[in-house]
């Protein structure tokens, strides 16, 4: 049970490491209060609620969803939701969803880690917009986006009304303050902050940068586990939900918000982080990658990186998602008579990957933690040339090892257009094509 009255306790609590209280479970109903009491009875919106709190319902999908798809939560909290002034656009330099303002070209393409800031920049003035696909009016599609950020959002919140926020950071730990309560994320794990969810996020290590994929289509889901049975891959009892935590707090704040590709602002004299209890299933949620259940063969041959699903995005399509959240997780593999890192391939898919710690198995450089890559649908790609030639003379008598590595890719059925941005970027490798030109021809029609 626990609330925070002002600022400088909320500070404080940061800076005291306390470990934060977790729910665990993926998308079960969760019930939790921070006052004894504080959860209504029996029903949801009674005439007075305790403590004087005001209900307000949160629907992440239509109200006549399917019983398993299904995601609302009921929120008590100090003042509801609508208690705030009007709302101003703010610019914001390279946040948006203007993809296709520019050419999209069918290259390789990869970049360098974002430089961490030099000027004061907070969590969303750090988001820059790298490259996306759909639109946030058509409820479709993502963007994805890249944060370095050097300070912790003062007196200022922020809800993305656009689509949900899939954070995946690469340094420095997060503390994210939710209406529902907080969460500690550390690189390696990553956080989900649903749709239109309020948050402030603090940085207790001070510089922090990462990877955002922001989810204009269905929530995130736990995919089928179809012949594997059922456990492995990302069980759902390793997915952490915050307890209920609340600021009690006033005074002169902003709160910021995005929608329809712009950012608002607006002026609020209470923190929304008001609420004191919770019940439901539409809650923020935080997930420790290496606890992936990573499975592969054991006979011959590397399986299609499906295999590495943690979570989807499902399309309209049956077995077509609009977004894969794949993870190239530490691992062991024996396969034998084979070529064990992934394969070269051309795909209807469109990946744009990332790296968290370590080095990537079909990359022997070039692809560095906080860097990126972006392979468009059906552009040639696989392993460079060095890592072809080492691995196809490897002795596969012995397994390979791969402990310290933590890649990632969010995979979408649609092409995905890289912003003017990420174009023009100082940090694009305009020499990347050159790590497949150096494949030698081993072909000779003598040698079968
Ligand atoms: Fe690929």
């Amino acid at each position: 049970m626990t609330h925070d009255t002002t600022a400088a306790a909320r500070t404080a609590a940061l800076l005291s490491h306390a470990p934060l209280a977790y729910m665990t479970g993926f998308g079960n109903e969760f019930a939790t209060e921070s006052l004894p009491g504080a959860l209504p009875v029996g029903q949801n919106s009674p005439q007075k609620c305790p403590y004087g709190l005001y209900a307000e319902q949160l629907s992440g999908t239509a109200f006549t969803a399917p019983r398993h798809a299904n995601r609302r939560t009921w929120t008590y909290r100090i003042r509801p939701g609508a208690m705030h002034e009007p709302f101003r656009r703010i610019d914001h330099r390279r946040l948006g969803s203007a993809f296709g303002d520019v050419v999209a070209p069918p290259d390789q393409m990869r970049w360098d880690p974002l430089p961490l800031p030099a000027d004061p920049t907070d969590f969303v003035d750090g988001l820059v917009t790298m490259a996306g696909n759909g639109a946030p009016a058509a409820m479709s599609g993502c963007a994805i986006h890249l944060y370095a950020a050097n300070r912790s959002m003062k007196d200022r919140y922020f809800y993305d009304a656009d689509g949900e926020l899939l954070i995946v950071p690469e340094q420095g730990r997060l503390r994210i303050a939710t209406e529902l309560g907080h969460l500690d994320v550390a690189p390696t794990g990553i956080a989900v902050i649903p749709r239109g969810v309020r948050f402030a996020v603090d940085l207790p290590d001070g510089a922090a940068r990462g990877y955002v994929c922001e989810n204009y289509g269905a929530p995130f889901r736990l995919p089928d586990l179809g012949v594997i049975g059922s456990n492995g891959l990302a069980n759902p009892r390793d997915f952490e939900i915050p307890v209920a935590r609340y600021e009690d707090r006033e005074g002169e704040f902003e709160l910021v918000a995005k929608f329809m590709g712009n950012l608002w602002s607006a002026r609020i004299g209470h923190s929304p982080l008001d609420v004191v209890a919770w019940h439901g299933n539409y809650a923020p949620y935080r997930y420790d990658l290496r606890r992936f259940n990573v499975m592969g063969s054991i006979s011959f041959d590397h399986p299609d990186p499906s295999i590495f699903l943690v979570l989807q995005s499902q399309s309209n399509t049956p077995g077509v998602d609009a977004i894969d959240f794949a993870v190239f997780a530490p691992r062991i593999l024996a396969m034998q008579h084979t070529f064990r890192p992934p394969w070269f391939h051309r795909n209807v898919a469109s990946e744009f990957m990332g790296l968290v710690q370590g080095v990537y198995d079909a990359k022997a450089e070039g692809f560095v933690p906080g860097g990126a890559s972006l392979h468009n649908c059906w552009t040639g790609h696989g392993p460079d040339a060095t890592t072809f030639e080492q691995q196809s003379n490897a002795d596969l008598s012995k397994p390979t090892v791969i402990r310290d590595t933590m890649a990632f890719m969010f995979e979408t059925c649609l092409p995905i257009l890289p912003t003017r941005y990420a174009l023009e970027s100082a940090q694009l490798q305009h020499e990347y094509y050159r790590c497949w030109q150096g494949l030698r021809k081993h072909f000779d029609p003598a040698k079968p």
